[in-house]
């Protein structure tokens, strides 16, 4: 197969930017296993921050990060994704998103439609010349509908000199599958 699922397609535009990365931001940590699979990948100048809400998400992806020997250049940010500018202060080459709640974890803890327009707006500021953001959303459950109109609402109008912005879904599947936005800034 040529074409791959959503986490397929997002590895893909993660692989190809981490190439020159340096300033990396994981919007969504949850339990660590797309910080890990970032910071595997980072050069080793580069920086990686992560942000989660949950005290929990914190000390599974540190744990995960020390077990694969990779806990070094990252900082594990315990508070909202809305709040990048408190804590970042460089131009960012990559952000990703993988939004909604944690699979095995408290459903009533998911990412919302406010505080994720806030943060892809101010992510959108302090990315790089040709930085790039990756947003997976699942429209499946309420509150991901609600964030997927929000954020496609919000894309549509972004000035196409400034950025160019993909969305990406598989257009056959069943129950509402997720669906992802590329958002490549362009000066
Ligand atoms: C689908 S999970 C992310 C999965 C994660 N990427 C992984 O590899 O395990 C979504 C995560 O977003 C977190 N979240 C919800 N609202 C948030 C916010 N405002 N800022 C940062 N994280 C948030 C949730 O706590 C949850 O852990």
């Amino acid at each position: 197969m040529v074409i791959s699922n959503a986490l397929g397609l997002s590895k893909e535009y993660m692989d190809k930017k981490m190439k020159k990365a340096l300033v990396v931001v994981d919007a969504t940590m949850g339990n660590g296993f797309d910080t890990c699979y970032l910071r595997s990948k980072l050069d080793s100048k580069g920086f990686l921050y992560a942000f989660d809400i949950q005290k929990t998400a914190i000390e599974n992806t540190k744990k995960r990060l020390i077990e694969k020997n990779i806990y070094s250049n990252v900082l594990l940010i315990n508070d909202s994704h809305a709040e990048f500018k408190k804590y970042i202060d460089k131009d960012v080459d990559l952000i990703i998103y993988n939004l909604g709640y944690l699979p095995k974890g408290d459903k009533n803890i998911s990412t919302s439609s406010e505080s994720t327009l806030i943060s892809i707006k101010s992510g959108m500021d302090i990315l790089n010349y040709e930085g790039l953001i990756i947003v997976t959303i699942y429209p499946g459950h309420l509150e991901g509908k609600k964030e997927f109109d929000v954020i496609s609402e919000f894309l549509k109008t972004v000035d196409q000199k400034k950025f160019e912005i993909m969305k990406m879904e598989f257009y056959n599947h069943i129950n509402n599958p997720p669906v992802l936005f590329i958002i490549e800034r362009k000066n």
